[in-house]
C-alpha cells in the first residue's frame, strides 16, 4: 500500500532528523528525502500509475509528509545553530480575502423593514439625543409621576429647554410618535426604528438596544386593526403558524394599552408538548413581546391632531428581543460582543 509506505519514509525522516547531531547530516538527510531524485520525489511519480480517483488524496498526503519533513528539518538545523530556511512554496493556493457580511441586528432591522413596508408603513428616524417632552411629557407622563420611573432614563447634565424640558438619551422610540405628528398630517403610517437608552444591564437586558415602533393614525382605526398588524408581522417574521394574542395592561400614553404575546413555537400556543408534558419554552403557550395600545387622545392632541376626528394604535418592541426568540439566542451581550466565533453563524 502506498499509504504506508508514506507514513514509513516520513517516520524514517523524522527518526533520523532526530538522531542527527550536525548540520551536515541534516543537510545529507534533506536530500536523500527531499531533493531532486530522494525519496518524496521517488513517490511522486508512483501517481500516474495509481487509480484515477486515488491520485488526488495520494498526492496531497506527499505533500503534507514533505511539509512536515521540512519543518522538522528546519527546527532542527535551528537548534544545532543553522539559519533558518525560508521555505516558499509558489504552487500553495493564495489566501482568499475575508469577506464581512452585515450584523445580525442590522439583518433583523433591514427584515422588519421590509415586512412592515409591504404593508404601506414608511421607516423613519428620530433623534436619540431628545427632550423629555417628545419622551415623557408630551406622552402624557405628568411631571414626577411615578410611570416615569419605569423607563431607567439618562439624563444629560446641563441641558435643559424652557419648552421642552430636560435632554435625556430616548429611553424608547414612542418619542418618535410626537414628531411623527408633527412632520406630517394623517393618514400616518410610521416605523421608528432607533437605538434607546437605559440604565439596566442584565442578560436580556442592555444600556443600548434597538426598538422598532410603528404608529398608525387615520379615520376610524380600532383593535381590529392593530390584532391583524400584529398577527401578519409575526406570521411573516417567525413563521405561518404562529398568533398574536394582547392582554389588558398599562401604559400612559395609549388607552386601552395591551402586552402584545406571541404563540410559542415549541408547543403553538398549547402550552403542552405532543406527548402531553409542560412545554418547557413557553410553559402556557405564549411568550411576551412587548407594548402596544390605541394612542392616548392627550398624544393625538399634542401632536397637533383632532382626537375626535382621527383614532391610532401604535406598538413598540424590542428588535434584539424579537431576534433572540427568533434564533434562540439566550444572553443578549452576545450581540454586542463581537466575537465573530458567534457572529459567524448569522
Ligand atoms: N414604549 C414602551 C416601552 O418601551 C412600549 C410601548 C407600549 C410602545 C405601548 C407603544 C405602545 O407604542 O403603544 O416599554
Amino acid at each position: 500500500m502506498i499509504k504506508d509506505q508514506i507514513t514509513n519514509l516520513k517516520n524514517e525522516a523524522i527518526g533520523q532528523v532526530l538522531e542527527a547531531n550536525d548540520l551536515k547530516t541534516l543537510e545529507e538527510i534533506r536530500s536523500k528525502f527531499l531533493g531532486r531524485s530522494g525519496k518524496i520525489n521517488e513517490l511522486t511519480k508512483e501517481i500516474p500509475k495509481l487509480k484515477p480517483e486515488d491520485r488526488g488524496s495520494i498526492g496531497k498526503l506527499i505533500n503534507e509528509t514533505k511539509q512536515t519533513i521540512e519543518e522538522v528539518l528546519s527546527q532542527s538545523q535551528e537548534k544545532l545553530g543553522g539559519k533558518k530556511e525560508e521555505w516558499f512554496d509558489l504552487t500553495l493556493p493564495g489566501k482568499k480575502p475575508e469577506i464581512g457580511h452585515l450584523h445580525l441586528v442590522t439583518q433583523t432591522i433591514n427584515e422588519i423593514t421590509d415586512i412592515f413596508a409591504k404593508i404601506g408603513f414608511k421607516r423613519v428616524r428620530y433623534p436619540e439625543v431628545e427632550w423629555d417632552w417628545y419622551a415623557f411629557g408630551g406622552l402624557n407622563f405628568p411631571e414626577n409621576h411615578p410611570a416615569r420611573d419605569e423607563w431607567e432614563t439618562y439624563f444629560i447634565a446641563n441641558l435643559n429647554s424652557p419648552k421642552y424640558g430636560r435632554g435625556l438619551l430616548t429611553p424608547h422610540t414612542s418619542s418618535g410618535q410626537l414628531r411623527e405628528m408633527e412632520a406630517q398630517k394623517p393618514p400616518l403610517r410610521m416605523l421608528n426604528i432607533a437605538k434607546c437608552y437605559r440604565r439596566q444591564s442584565d442578560i436580556s437586558h442592555a444600556t443600548m438596544f434597538y426598538q422598532f415602533e410603528g404608529l398608525v393614525v387615520d379615520e376610524g382605526i380600532n383593535i381590529t386593526h392593530l390584532k391583524g398588524t400584529l398577527d401578519y408581522f409575526f406570521k411573516q417574521f417567525f413563521g405561518p403558524e404562529r398568533k398574536a394574542r394582547i392582554r389588558p395592561y398599562h401604559f400612559q400614553f395609549t388607552e386601552p394599552s395591551f402586552e402584545v404575546d406571541v404563540s410559542c413555537s415549541g408547543c403553538l400556543g398549547t402550552g403542552k408538548t405532543a406527548s402531553g408534558e409542560i412545554c418547557r419554552v413557553c410553559k402556557e403557550g405564549w411568550l411576551e413581546i412587548g407594548g402596544a395600545g390605541m394612542v392616548h387622545p392627550n398624544v393625538l392632541r399634542n401632536g397637533g391632531i383632532d382626537p375626535e376626528k382621527y383614532t391610532g394604535f401604535a406598538f413598540g418592541w424590542g428588535v434584539e428581543r424579537v431576534l433572540m426568540m427568533k434564533y434562540g439566542i439566550g444572553d443578549i451581550r452576545l450581540l454586542f460582543e463581537g466575537d465573530l466565533r458567534f457572529l459567524n453563524q448569522f
